[in-house]
């Protein structure tokens, strides 16, 4: 009987509803398979600063680096926004993306067929919608150096921000990039501004040389103007985009959508020697504590888990299976809501996939 640990870090805002519920699903299937899942919880965001001070506590990332995978909720929220920017709660995430270098950032767009009519978009734009956003997670304009705000000589305010990026961290994700399409339909669209940023200019040069190593894989290339607009007029034109820290953030977040919510979006940061999996969905104050957040996003982030990390893939479909069959059972939390369907909270969604999963 093999034996996983997981740390789980609910952090802030909805996060600690939603992992509690994606717990569950973990807890059910490794009592029914057998599989020791050693789960414990950890401090990060404005949950760890409240404690200790600290966003992104030292213990946490020791912690991180000797589990096998972990589980994040969410981070930040109106409470902490009055701090200085070296302890705001968002600083923990940058902090532990880059000091476990999680540089491969896997944001699947994928529609359920079940909530086509939930998105804002027409049913035969988004229809069919099947996309994983490669973003560079460790470096760009994110962490490029110099950066903040200086006071100029004539009292004005200078803000500053670099983008960089080196041929090897251009490297690494390109070949992240390249190995997911050949696994998919082969597609790769490369996303970047090399019409007017050198950082990105470079970005493209080497993709191109990079794949030249997969010549399977079909690469194309575009700005990100016209990408965020192709995303929205035919979505069904991409398989794989890779794409830079910040243009990822977004175009992940407008490719989610597609799907009807942001509230379905898995994510999993991977590095060579550790792996974190998140909703794409923030922290939620509005909803904190009135039990609607939708739970779904950070099960399939545990999905994920099982198959990128834990080497489960078997339970990872199962889990994937059974989000499906609450779908199909008309189950939906406020956010995908469609009339006709029955709405639920936090928990009972998350009951009724651990339920799904005993039928199957
Ligand atoms: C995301 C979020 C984060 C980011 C924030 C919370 C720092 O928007 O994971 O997409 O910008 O990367
Ligand atoms: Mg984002």
């Amino acid at each position: 009987m093999s034996s996983k640990s997981i740390l789980l870090l609910p952090g802030d805002g909805i996060g600690p509803e939603i992992v509690a519920e994606a717990r569950k699903v973990l807890t059910w299937l490794a009592q029914q398979s057998g599989l020791t899942l050693v789960m414990e919880e950890g401090l990060i965001g404005g949950a760890a600063y409240d404690a200790t001070g600290n966003p992104l506590p030292e213990e946490t990332l020791q912690r991180a680096r000797a589990c096998d995978a972990v589980l994040l909720g969410a981070v930040g929220g109106p409470k902490w926004e009055p701090l200085p920017y070296e302890v705001r709660p968002e600083r923990g995430l940058l902090g532990i993306r880059k000091a476990l270098d999680l540089y491969c950032n896997l944001r699947p767009a994928k529609l359920f067929s079940q909530l086509v009519d939930a998105s804002t978009l027409k049913r035969e734009v988004v229809e069919g919608t099947d996309i994983m956003v490669v973003r560079e997670l460790s470096s760009g304009i994110y962490f490029g150096q110099p950066r903040g705000v200086q006071t100029l000589a004539d009292g004005s305010r200078l803000g500053i921000n670099t983008l960089s990026y080196s041929t090897s961290e251009i490297e690494r994700i390109a070949r992240s990039a390249f190995e997911v399409a050949r696994k998919r339909q082969k597609k790769l669209c490369s996303v970047d501004k090399a019409n007017v940023l050198e950082a990105t200019e470079l970005w493209r040069e080497v993709v191109i040389a990079v794949g030249k190593e997969y010549p399977d894989v079909a690469l194309s290339h575009m700005y990100v103007d016209n990408a965020a607009m192709q995303l929205i007029r035919n979505p069904r034109q991409f398989d794989v985009i890779v794409t830079t820290n910040m243009f990822g953030d977004i175009l992940s977040d407008e490719a989610s959508m597609l799907t009807g919510s942001i509230g379905m979006l898995p994510s999993a940061s991977l590095g060579d020697t550790a792996a974190l999996y998140e909703p794409i969905h923030g922290s939620a104050p509005d909803i904190v504590g009135l039990g609607v957040a939708n739970p779904l996003a950070t099960i399939l982030s545990a999905a994920m888990m099982l198959r990128h990390s834990l080497a489960l893939p078997e339970l990872a479909d199962r889990v994937e299976t059974a989000v499906n069959r609450v779908l199909d059972q008309g189950l939906r939390t406020p956010d995908i809501m469609q009339t006709g369907m029955q709405k639920v909270g936090t928990v009972a969604m998350g009951d009724a996939v651990v339920a799904a999963l005993s039928e199957s």
